[in-house]
């Protein structure tokens, strides 16, 4: 997802600092960040050149790398453990004003604005992937967060080409609560034999008109982000409608992680 918001910052004239603590996901995500500008260029859109990528993004380790910034979108994995790590560090290291939006799927941002002292300057940004072919992203406003900070992570949406919608703080927002639940009984129907993943897919693409069926949704956001997603919800509601498919987690501990590894329910490449 990092390197999605970034190509879509870059795309609209932002210089961006992309940071990872994994050096082989930096490399992934500037060869994959220089690849889509690139084709952009070779389909007609109006992208910047490959230099202007190149000078625009800057590719770090250390979260010390974002000591300048005015705006933080953090995309790390959606494990509490280890959001709730960087938090207090992003807030010692970034400037005062700077605002912190967490793309979650469905950790509180309130929660996440708490490990801070700007809690009126955290916020959620729910971007849908692939970010820059979705245009609407869920914005989430925590039991802190100021106006002000909710102007500002609007602006920078619509001067992406993009609408936010303000849903107040809970486990999962809108999109997640209803998708993850939908995601994880779709899973069910494969575990329990009553359909295979292309029919169950099938069904939802036909019937109902939908571009995608759940299951290549699933593959698409990435299997892992799905149970880390699920576990969330469940543990926060303490709800069994929430329970992680068998299935899922089988699949999950098998590396198919969908999309992202080549093998989900589906096969890549
Ligand atoms: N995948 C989707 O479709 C999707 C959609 C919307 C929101 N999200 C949310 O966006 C976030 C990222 O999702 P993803 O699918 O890209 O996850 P991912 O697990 O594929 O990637 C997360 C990245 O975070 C890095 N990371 C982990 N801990 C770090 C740390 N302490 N410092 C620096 N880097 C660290 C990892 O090296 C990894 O490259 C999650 O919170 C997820 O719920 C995902």
């Amino acid at each position: 997802m990092g390197a999605g918001v970034t190509q879509d910052l870059v795309a609209h004239g932002h210089d961006v600092v992309l940071v990872d603590r994994s050096d082989g996901v930096l490399a992934a995500a500037k060869e994959e960040i220089d690849r889509y500008a690139l084709m952009a260029r070779l389909l007609g859109r109006d992208a910047p050149e490959s230099d202007a990528v190149s000078g625009a993004v800057s590719y770090g380790s250390a979260l010390e790398c974002l000591q300048d910034v005015e705006f933080v979108i953090e995309n790390i994995t959606e494990d509490w453990d280890l959001k709730k790590e960087i938090y207090p560090v992003l807030d010692r290291v970034c400037p005062a004003e700077a605002v912190f939006a967490a793309n979650t799927s469905a950790i509180p941002i309130t929660r996440l604005a708490a490990l801070t002292a700007r809690a009126d300057r955290v916020l959620g940004m729910h971007f849908m992937n692939p970010v820059p072919l979705k245009k609407t992203v869920e914005v989430i406003r925590g039991w802190h967060t100021g106006d002000a900070a909710v102007e500002r992570a609007l602006q920078l949406l619509a001067a992406t080409g993009k609408e936010g919608i303000v849903v107040k703080d809970s486990p999962g927002f809108v999109s997640n609560r209803v998708l993850m639940l939908t995601v994880n009984e779709a899973i069910y129907l494969v575990h329990d034999g009553v359909a295979s993943a292309r029919d169950v897919d099938q069904i939802f693409r036909s019937c109902f008109g939908h571009p995608m069926g759940p299951l290549e949704t699933a593959d698409l956001i990435g299997l892992d982000t799905i149970l880390l997603s699920v576990e969330v919800l469940y543990r926060e509601f303490g709800d069994s409608k929430y329970r992680p498919c068998p299935l899922l987690k089988q699949m999950v501990d098998a590396g198919l992680f969908g999309r992202k590894n080549g093998h989900g329910f589906y096969q890549y490449s």
